[in-house]
């Protein structure tokens, strides 16, 4: 807060920020999830707003607690459909957009209403999915020249031609990738080792460092090309 209270706000400048993972049901008691903690979406979201940015944090699952500051406001989604509805409103007129959550890709097709009961009959179970939308690709499609949009890439292999491709399919003005098997680099760590794509440019390497201190590099980068 003390920090908070050092930094200016930023003229009003606001940030959506997703963290955490979307959750898919397949019925009342049973989701289809993923591995990440939301660690470094919320960190991102503190970093923000202590540079002065009025922050719109959007949180799926999380396994950290939520930042308390003035400047964050915090809405809880579960499914990707939820969160696409609650960025694409909360995206109209600010001035970027860091998805660092990690959003389901596929939804069950029909979620039964009742529990799900195992059979003696059958020893398998088949659900059918359909891809989600993808938020990130819809908001890059769409974004005003004044808005820049931020994406996230967790690869386990072929790390700059994956982040390469993320780049224009969802025409983003930077990815910030990372490889998930590295050590320190993975869900759930406190560190992360990151680089970072913008069109048309060769891609930078950051040394591994906590992830807070990889949000505040990321947010005064992102300040300093603006
Ligand atoms: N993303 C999104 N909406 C989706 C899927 C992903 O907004 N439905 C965003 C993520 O928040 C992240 C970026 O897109 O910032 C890349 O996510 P990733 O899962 O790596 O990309 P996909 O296009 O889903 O490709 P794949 O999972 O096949 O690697
Ligand atoms: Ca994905």
């Amino acid at each position: 807060a003390i920090q908070e209270l050092l930094s200016a706000p930023l003229n009003g400048q606001r940030l959506v920020v997703t963290a955490g993972g979307t959750r898919e049901p397949i019925d009342p008691v049973r989701f289809i999830g993923n591995r990440s903690s939301g660690k470094m979406g919320i960190e991102i979201a503190r970093a923000a707003a202590q540079s002065g940015y009025q922050v719109d944090l959007i949180v799926g699952q999380i396994e950290v607690n939520l930042p308390k500051s003035e400047r964050i406001h915090i809405t809880k989604v579960e499914t990707t459909e939820e969160m696409f509805r609650v960025v694409d409103q909360a995206f109209v007129g600010a001035d970027g957009l860091i998805m660092a959550a990690a959003v389901a890709d596929y939804k069950v097709d029909h979620p039964a209403d009742q529990k799900i009961k195992k059979t003696s009959a059958t020893s398998t179970l088949s659900v059918d999915l359909t891809q989600g939308p993808d938020i990130l690709a819809t908001m890059g499609a769409k974004k005003q020249a004044s808005q820049f949009v931020v994406g996230f890439a967790a690869e386990t292999d072929h790390l700059d031609d994956h982040a390469q491709a993320k780049l224009s399919r969802k025409h983003a003005d930077m990815i910030v990738g990372n490889n998930v098997t590295q050590v320190g680099s993975g869900f759930g760590t406190d560190t992360n080792q990151v680089t970072i794509y913008q069109p048309n440019q060769a891609p930078q390497q950051w040394k591994q460092m906590s992830k807070t201190a990889v949000a505040k590099n990321l947010i005064q980068f992102i300040q300093e090309l603006r």
